[in-house]
């Protein structure tokens, strides 16, 4: 691409971008299993170690992705599951010793159902795929929002799996006039009719990370929500590590809810829960 070309595509991502973080700066959803109160968050490590002594496998889908490293990693450090499966369309290199007993399973999500074993014995998964529209173009990213993650949670329900988390968006709603946020609420909708024992749906504003790849529209998104003041921002955007630690406090806090959706001021007061609890 010349010079001018690469900067007016610049330039349109930029403006896409920011109408998509526009469309964000709406009223907070409204979260169920949101709040979390000081004797939940005292009592984290103890739930942390009634939920090791479970011995749960669990799979991440997305792992390569920002929020899924970061889960992954998080996942190991809080040593949480006995058995760690990651299920994604190649192989990734893992070579710090804390990844060696990590399971990978590479599948063609174009033929999901020949590879139905790779999703079977995982008590619980995180689900953090998802593509853009301007990588795949709008099919490629119906294709993998809604296709691949619904066909990903049948065979985890048909697999045994109790518990399925489902990174979504704030804004997501089915019946939405944009393409991103209908997806996402379609999906959302239909992951839910599969009837888990256990759903939690998290509904981040944009996600705050240092992020490999470039995406020139989200730095320019990042970059405003820097210039807004910090408790306007931090109600439509939330770091990742925030997102991750907000996931698995959920995830070994015991509920009777079968579906909790999980706001984005849901997601920052769960995610920053253990703070204090860090070494
Ligand atoms: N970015 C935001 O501000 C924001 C805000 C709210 C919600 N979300 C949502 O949060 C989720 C995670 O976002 P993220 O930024 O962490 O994602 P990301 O960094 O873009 O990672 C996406 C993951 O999906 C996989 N993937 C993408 N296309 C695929 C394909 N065609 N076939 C198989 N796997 C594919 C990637 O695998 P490879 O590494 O192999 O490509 C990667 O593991 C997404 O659903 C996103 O829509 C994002």
């Amino acid at each position: 691409m010349s010079r001018p070309a690469s900067l007016s595509a610049a330039a349109a991502a930029g403006v896409a971008a920011l109408v998509a973080a526009l469309l964000l700066l709406q009223p907070e959803d409204v979260g169920q299993g949101a709040s979390v109160s000081m004797a939940e968050t005292e009592s984290l490590r103890k739930l942390r170690e009634d939920f090791r002594m479970q011995n749960k496998s669990v799979f991440i889908l997305g792992a390569s992705g920002e929020t899924g490293r970061v889960l992954l990693k998080e996942i190991l450090e809080q040593g949480l599951f006995s058995k760690v499966t990651l299920i994604g369309r190649r192989k990734l290199t893992l070579d710090e010793e804390a990844y060696k007993n990590v399971n990978q399973e590479v599948v063609d999500f174009e033929k999901l159902d020949d590879y139905a074993s790779a999703f079977q014995g995982h008590d619980v998964g995180f689900c953090c795929l998802g593509t853009t529209r301007k990588k795949a173009g709008a099919e490629g990213f119906v294709r993998v929002d809604r296709d691949y993650v619904l066909k990903s949670a049948e065979l985890a329900k048909s697999g045994g799996c109790k518990h399925f988390n489902l990174l979504s968006s704030k804004g997501a709603d089915k019946s939405s006039n944009f393409l991103y946020l209908q997806v996402k609420g379609e999906v959302e909708a239909r992951v839910e009719e599969l009837k888990f024992d256990r759903y939690s749906i998290f509904r981040p504003g944009v996600l705050l990370c240092d992020r490999q790849e470039s995406r020139p529209g989200e730095w320019l998104v990042r970059k405003f929500f820097g210039s807004l003041p910090e408790s306007w921002a931090s109600g439509h955007s939330v770091p990742v590590i925030t997102v991750v630690r907000a996931m698995l406090n959920n995830a070994v806090r015991p509920s009777d809810k079968k579906k909790e959706l999980l706001d984005n001021k849901a997601i920052h007061d769960l995610g920053k829960a253990d703070d204090s609890l860090k070494p």
